[in-house]
């Protein structure tokens, strides 16, 4: 794998150049306070490469996606607020251009001084970004190129999306790496090809659909496969459990019982879930066994027995690899599952990673100590793809 990387483009002299720089600032919002950010890790994520750019002179041109709008300007994902932000761990402001590709990102690529930072709007505003069809997404990258000398991709979370500033625009320019992209690659090659045994792996989250690649992926693998989260109910109904109003894939269950079949023992289900009266903070609930899941309650985390079985597994790892939360932990009811589990995980030892965009988020906003963790990965379906052996594109693009 031949990549070049931001410290080539340093060491090639960036002072005077219009250096773009895919980011992913897709980052979570509160949902009763518009524009407030509630976890900022992803725009730190990103900084040491743009301060790296600015303090050598470049004029750094900042591209990201923010949630998922359908291909025109929607005012409930401009990135305005991540501009703000952005220069707040800056020190210094960032320009934000209130388009992407038209008039004013033009007039702002334009008046960029050397060591200023500008942040386009949001790409997804633009139907040629997410284009299935090649020339579509050709134009739109053809745009964003002409903005630039040199493209870095720092989009971790992005890379397995084939998207136009992900995919084409690296084939337009000369490309490179950023330290975040190479550090999560590094990562997750250690954990896939060279793990420390034993190797357990954590996964939560909704569904089991989502998932199912990288759980056959990972079987073979792994020592032990916990799984809680939402999907964990489509697996304890195809062990016979009645689960109530829990969430099921009804059409997984098959696919699910051949799974667990093929597991055995490795593949480690909750014994007693928090069954809730209705999907809110304020919902009555009790920990219950997991064969008296009662027919009008749903399942909103793990409960403690299985927290403390995950956490004797997780104790005996030398690897461990989370992906997803074990619960609603946004509702406080709901959180001690993800807690408990992500409190086992610090205490390994052994290496961690926390694979995803939301699992990182959880472990912040719950307060966990961030260090405890041997890697806190940016991006969640990225990590996922890159377990189950698929080629990422805009890793490819950046091989080319
Ligand atoms: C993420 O949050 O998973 C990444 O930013 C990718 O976003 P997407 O799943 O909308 O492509
Ligand atoms: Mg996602």
């Amino acid at each position: 794998m031949i990549l070049k990387t931001l410290d080539d483009l340093l060491g090639e002299g960036v002072a005077g150049r219009r250096v773009l720089v895919r980011a992913d600032l897709n980052v979570p919002f509160d949902k009763k306070q518009a524009g407030v950010i509630t976890d900022d890790g992803r725009i730190r994520a990103v900084l040491p490469t743009v301060v790296a750019l600015r303090d050598a002179g470049a004029r750094v041109i900042v591209f990201s996606h923010l949630g998922r709008p359908k291909g025109a300007p929607d005012p409930a994902f401009t990135l305005d607020p991540v501009a703000t932000r952005m220069g707040e761990l800056l020190g210094a402001p960032v320009i934000f251009a209130s388009d992407t590709v038209g008039p004013a990102a033009s007039a702002a690529v334009d008046a960029l001084l050397d060591g200023q930072v500008l942040l386009l709007e949001n790409l997804r505003f633009n139907a040629g970004e997410t284009s299935k069809d090649d020339a579509a997404r050709g134009e739109f990258a053809a745009q964003l190129a002409a903005f630039g000398d040199a493209y870095v991709d720092d989009a971790f979370g992005a890379v397995h999306r084939k998207h136009a500033s992900v995919y084409d625009v690296p084939a337009l320019l000369p490309h490179y790496a950023g330290g975040l992209v190479l550090r999560e690659l590094e990562v997750l090659k250690k954990v896939t090809e060279s793990p420390e045994q034993p190797y357990v792996v954590v996964l939560g989250g909704s569904k089991v659909s989502d998932k199912l690649a990288v759980i056959k992926a990972l079987l073979p693998k792994v020592d032990k496969l916990l799984v809680g989260g939402g999907m964990c109910f489509t697996f304890l109904k195809a062990q016979g459990h009645e689960v109530g109003k829990s969430l099921l894939e009804a059409e997984m269950i098959d696919t699910c019982r051949s799974l667990l079949e093929s597991a055995g023992d490795r593949l480690v289900l909750p014994v007693d879930v928090v069954a809730a009266s209705s999907f809110a903070a304020d919902a009555s609930f009790d920990t219950v066994d997991i064969s008296d899941i009662p027919a009008d309650r749903l399942g909103l985390d793990i409960g403690p027995k299985s927290v403390a079985l995950f956490a004797e597994a997780i104790g005996g790892a030398r690897t461990v690899f989370w992906n997803g939360p074990m619960g609603v932990f946004e509702l406080a009811p709901f959180a001690a599952g993800t807690l408990g589990v992500a409190e086992a995980i610090t205490k390994i030892d052994g290496f961690s990673v926390v694979g995803g965009g939301d699992s990182a988020a959880a472990v912040r906003t719950l307060g966990l100590d961030e260090s405890a963790f041997g890697h806190i990965s940016t991006g969640g379906g990225a990590s996922l793809e890159y377990l189950e052996g698929k080629t990422l594109p805009g890793v490819a693009a950046l091989e080319k």
